[in-house]
């Protein structure tokens, strides 16, 4: 019998138990490796609920191959990697993770700064290599952070948290929002201070990146921004690759008009820039913010959740496109 709920990946947790108790037919890929496209496509084609990750590509192709297709539930804050639009036009629900993560990813980012102020990997290399001969006063110099500027880039939910956490450290706090709003919470929480754009990049000692990928943040770190940066900043990305230019981003990080970098995400994952890793300072993480066994479960089960919402026909509280909600209830699911 074809399955009901297709899940792309095995999902650490309760994500399975929960699926399997709503006696829907569920079906897991469970190779480590993704399914391929025609084969995701043939495995979604008889569904009503797909449990997708951020690395499968969920296209108006695929959305439009589904008929019985009622949810898309993506296991990740960010859904770039669903056409929203055409699920929308197809009254088919997406949902995605926030919340539970923010956490895990906060804390990762002000790893990846500390890592790359601290030249972490540097001195565990060094170490590795046999080459630690002893205390030495100019051994490994990095910079403090106590005192210092973090300019956050994109002050939602994990921005937030990262402003948080390094007004806590004794850092100064600017935030940026793309459309130049106000987070009053931020800067009461953090004693944070909006500024604009050229101001943030001017005035930071750090640029923590926390920008959902969008058309219009896609590239936005690009060589002019980076010439733009305070001389020796340390840029932190935790957030989506494509937002930084990582040519622009290497050329600035060789020549040292940027002191380091901390990464966690890439232009094009899973592969990595060559001229990156050919550089000592920069810190490259393997997209793991989110990679902690509570945050991860949690994802897990949210993302259950949230698809068996949608096919019990209750709206669940991580709608993306309530605008498919509203046509579904309307009766005009598939137009
Ligand atoms: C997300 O959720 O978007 C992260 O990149 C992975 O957890």
């Amino acid at each position: 019998m074809d399955p009901e709920i297709f899940v792309t990946r095995r999902i650490p947790g309760g994500c399975a138990a929960i699926l399997e108790a709503s006696g829907l037919r569920v079906e897991t890929w469970g190779r480590r490796e993704p399914a391929p496209p025609a084969t995701l496509r043939a495995k979604a084609a008889p569904c009503r609920g797909l449990l997708t990750l951020l690395s499968d590509r969920v296209d108006a192709a695929l959305l439009a191959s589904c008929p019985r297709l009622e949810v898309v539930s993506n296991y990740a804050v960010g859904f770039d990697n669903v056409d929203v639009a055409a699920a929308t036009r197809l009254g088919i629900a997406v949902t995605n993770t926030p919340d539970v993560l923010t956490d895990a990813t906060a804390e990762l980012a002000i790893a990846l700064l500390f890592a790359a102020a601290r030249r972490l990997v540097e001195g565990d290399a060094l170490v590795r290599a046999g080459k630690f001969a002893g205390w030495e006063p100019e051994l490994l110099l990095g910079v403090d952070v106590r005192g210092k500027t973090l300019g956050v880039l994109g002050a939602g939910r994990i921005g937030a948290a990262v402003a948080r956490r390094a007004s806590a450290l004794g850092m100064r706090v600017l935030y940026c929002e793309c459309g130049g709003g106000r987070r009053e919470a931020v800067e009461r929480e953090s004693g944070a201070r909006p500024v604009a754009f050229d101001e943030l990049l001017r005035e930071s000692d750090f640029l923590s990146i926390h920008v959902p990928l969008t058309p219009q943040t896609r590239g936005m770190i690009g060589a002019a921004e980076l010439a733009a940066m305070k001389p020796g900043a340390i840029l932190v990305n935790t957030a989506r690759g494509p937002v930084v230019d990582e040519k622009a981003l290497a050329a600035a990080l060789a020549s040292g008009r940027l002191r380091a970098a901390g990464l966690d995400v890439y232009e094009r994952e899973p592969q990595v820039e060559p001229a990156l890793l050919a550089l000592p300072n920069v810190v490259l993480a393997p997209h793991v913010g989110s990679a902690t066994v509570e945050t991860r479960s949690a994802m897990g089960e949210l993302a259950a959740r949230s698809l068996l919402s949608v096919l019990e026909g209750r709206r669940p509280g991580s709608l993306v496109n309530p605008e498919a909600w509203e046509r579904r209830r309307g009766g005009d699911r598939k137009p």
